[in-house]
């Protein structure tokens, strides 16, 4: 492998500030597409299409033709979140920069840099004998509705033997893994009414209602102090793991310590305390207040009450909710909790379910293999607090999906100074070879 090229290349996909939920990043988002695109032409695809979009296109492609070898489809997505806040950078998101043996970028680790291992696997030393097929779409980010939509129009896309999906991290430094559960997510923006419009804190103030105020108490409703979520009805179609579950994941090398301390970096960790600190982020739903507008929020001193106040919040969801039931559960929640006085809406961004996958379809010994031979350890079972919306869809033609990922847990997805460690990105592109030759000789 000349790493100096790769390097180079896989810098040239990082600038590209591809990010799906900025309308004004549209441009970007089209050219990651022709980024991806030239990549499977060069790999020999027929058939490359852009579909669904034309500013966030799934790039979709078909590998040469390998009768009778079996069919792997590759996920992935070129898009990437927000860099805000960037002043927190220490170099610049589409800068792509490496120090101490790591590429900090937007996108390094999430999903670009594994997008690339995924690909440059192929063609490193030889060709594998698989009939590729790749979805690498461009609004994961934003809930997936394009890939979405074309999986309902076209479910053909998804026909193959085994789904690799690589947009996940090793559990911890050395210890691979694959998942066995993502978490679902219902977005929400809930805005309180209180008045036709702002009034002066010193006229009305005492009498009238102010919209911050009303916010505030409806969200303390929602999730109380004790970490409980005042949902009703959420918790009833929680699954609660299995014992012997719950004893593997006490033998993962994950300390709650080390979490809050290098991870977090807090004071101090929240939540249901009779959980352990890993149910809690992968087997318990939760709601999250991602942001608060409205009112006066400028530089100096402005008296006024204001008359709307916006929130946009998140539940992550698990085994066995649905989406579905939630947005229900929580619009009747804040109706509830609001005061006949107060004006409260309700609306729904984006969602999706949780994913579950059973670990029994022989792929997934060839990928423990391939990790053991390349980086010294196999994969452990793990789940996922986070969501990728389409995974369900992914496996509805009945081809075995494996979640996996060559990141590590602390590169810092959605946030500043997001990074990839070199040695993962070399091991992952051998780890991905080595499991294409695997599953191409299983003939
Ligand atoms: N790669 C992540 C999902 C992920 C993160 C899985 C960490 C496992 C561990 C993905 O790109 C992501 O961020 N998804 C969004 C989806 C949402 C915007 C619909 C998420 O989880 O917030
Ligand atoms: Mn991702
Ligand atoms: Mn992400």
């Amino acid at each position: 492998m000349d790493r100096d090229r790769l390097l180079r290349e896989l810098i040239g996909f990082l600038r590209l500030p591809s990010v799906s939920t900025l309308p004004a990043h549209d441009i970007d988002c089209r050219a990651a597409a022709e980024w991806v695109a030239a990549e499977l032409r060069r790999l020999g695809c027929s058939d490359v299409a852009f579909l669904g979009s034309e500013t966030h296109p799934v790039v979709w492609g078909v590998g040469p033709d390998v009768p009778g070898a079996p069919t792997l489809l590759l996920y992935g997505h070129y898009d990437v979140q927000p860099p805000d806040p960037l002043a927190a950078w220490t170099t610049p998101p589409f800068e792509p920069t490496v120090r101490d043996g790591r590429l900090y970028a937007r996108g390094a680790a999430d999903d670009k840099g594994q997008v690339f291992c995924l690909l440059k696997a192929i063609e490193a030393n030889g060709r594998p004998r698989l009939n590729f097929r790749f979805l690498i779409e461009g609004e994961e980010e934003f809930g997936s509705k394009v890939l979405f939509d074309l999986l309902k129009r076209e479910p053909h896309r998804t026909a193959a033997d085994v789904v690799l999906v690589a947009d996940m991290s090793y559990v911890a430094p050395g210890w691979p893994s694959v998942y066995t559960t993502l978490r679902g997510l219902c977005y929400a923006e809930i805005t309180v009414r209180t008045a036709k419009s702002d009034l002066h804190s010193g006229e009305y103030g005492g009498a009238a209602p102010n919209a911050h105020e009303e916010l505030a108490r409806l969200l303390g409703r929602l999730k109380g102090a004790d970490g409980r979520i005042n949902v009703p009805g959420l918790y009833a179609a929680v699954k609660p793991p299995a014992r012997s579950e719950l004893a593997a994941w006490r033998k993962l090398p994950f300390k709650e310590k080390d979490f809050l301390e290098k991870r977090v970096q807090g004071k101090a960790l929240t939540g249901l305390k009779r959980h352990s600190v890993l149910e809690r982020l992968w087997a318990l739903p939760t709601f999250e207040i991602h942001g608060i507008s409205g009112g006066f929020t400028g530089p100096g001193a402005k008296t006024v009450i204001p008359a709307e106040a916006t929130a946009k919040v998140s539940l992550r969801l698990v085994p066995n909710q649905r989406l579905k039931t939630v947005e229900k559960q929580l619009a009747a929640a804040v109706k509830r909790f609001t005061p006949k006085h107060v004006t409260a809406t309700v609306r729904f961004l984006h969602g999706a379910d949780p994913a579950q996958i059973k670990l029994n379809h022989p792929a997934f010994q060839l990928l423990d293999r391939a990790f053991r031979e390349v980086v010294g350890r196999g994969t452990v079972p793990a789940r996922a607090g986070g969501s990728i919306p389409v995974v369900p869809a992914l496996g509805a033609g009945g081809a075995a999906v494996i979640l996996t990922g060559i990141g590590l847990p602390d590169d810092r997805l959605h946030a500043p100074d997001e990074k990839l460690d070199l040695k993962q990105l070399w091991d992952g592109i051998e780890v991905f070879r080595r499991f294409y030759e695997l599953l191409g000789e299983r003939t």
